[in-house]
């Protein structure tokens, strides 16, 4: 499946039909495509500022669901650039692909039946034990995460160690695009999170009394209230929440 749609008709270089007198304007590279686009814009903005329409690659728009992972290179540099499309604005002459998926490691699993141990990371994502700490995958994360420190506290069994150092990881990929181990450390971060959610924290005692009480029927008439109260009063309370919140930072 394609991850862009091609403009239609396409002009070999988009800034020919751009009014001559903007200046606002650098050229970047598109599937190796030039195209002059406004140097506010972020990549994901400007591959629409192209004329791409985005059908793959593209989710929140906010930085949140890692949909748009994205390589570019710069000019006199032979480093490979990683960044979220959706977060990172152009730079004059950057030569861009997206890569909005990687077919990485993904394992299948019975979270009842995981027992919190490292053989159990080991059956399930066996070339963890190959990771051999260049820190690449650190050097690809477009959220400035220790990746290579988590692998490695992984490896040593500190499972609240790679709850704390992942629990920020967006699981775009790059750094599975990116391990010369082949290792998926994105997802083998989820199974960790997983696996410390559901074995290794306390249930909360606050958490099980509530659901007792909702069960049992406690908020049922503010609930019913709530269902019949207008979205625009909704909506209301809402912005009054967030307004409060906002006063309260
Ligand atoms: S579109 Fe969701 S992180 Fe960029």
């Amino acid at each position: 499946m394609e991850t862009v749609q091609q403009p239609q008709a396409a002009p070999e270089d988009a800034s020919a039909a751009q009014p001559a007198e903007r200046t606002d304007l650098v050229p970047i590279f598109i599937m190796g495509k030039r195209y002059n686009v406004p140097s506010t814009l972020t990549i994901q903005k400007a591959f629409e500022f192209a004329g791409y329409q985005l059908i793959r690659g593209c989710g929140c728009r906010g930085g949140i669901c890692g949909a748009c992972g994205t390589v570019y290179r710069l000019p006199g540099s032979p480093k490979i650039h990683v960044g979220l499309a959706c977060q990172t604005v152009v730079e004059p002459n950057m030569y861009l692909s997206m890569v909005p998926f990687f077919p990485a490691n993904r394992a299948i699993y019975d979270l009842e039946e995981l027992t919190p141990e490292v053989t159990t990371l080991l059956k399930h994502y066996p070339e963890l034990a190959k990771c051999m700490g260049c820190n690449t995958c650190t050097k690809s994360c477009p959220m400035d995460l220790e990746v290579m420190n988590y692998v490695s506290a992984a490896i040593a069994g500190d499972y609240h160690r790679v709850v704390e150092l992942s629990i920020e990881c967006v699981a775009c990929g790059l750094c599975a695009a990116r391990c010369p181990a082949e290792l998926a450390p994105f997802n083998i971060a989820l199974l960790i999170r997983r696996m410390v959610g559901r074995h290794l924290v306390q249930p909360s005692a606050q958490l099980a009394e509530r659901l007792e009480e909702i069960k049992a029927g406690k908020f049922e008439k503010e609930l019913q209230k709530l269902k019949n109260t207008d979205k625009s009063e909704i909506e209301k309370r809402y912005q009054e929440l967030q307004a409060t919140k906002g006063a309260s930072v």
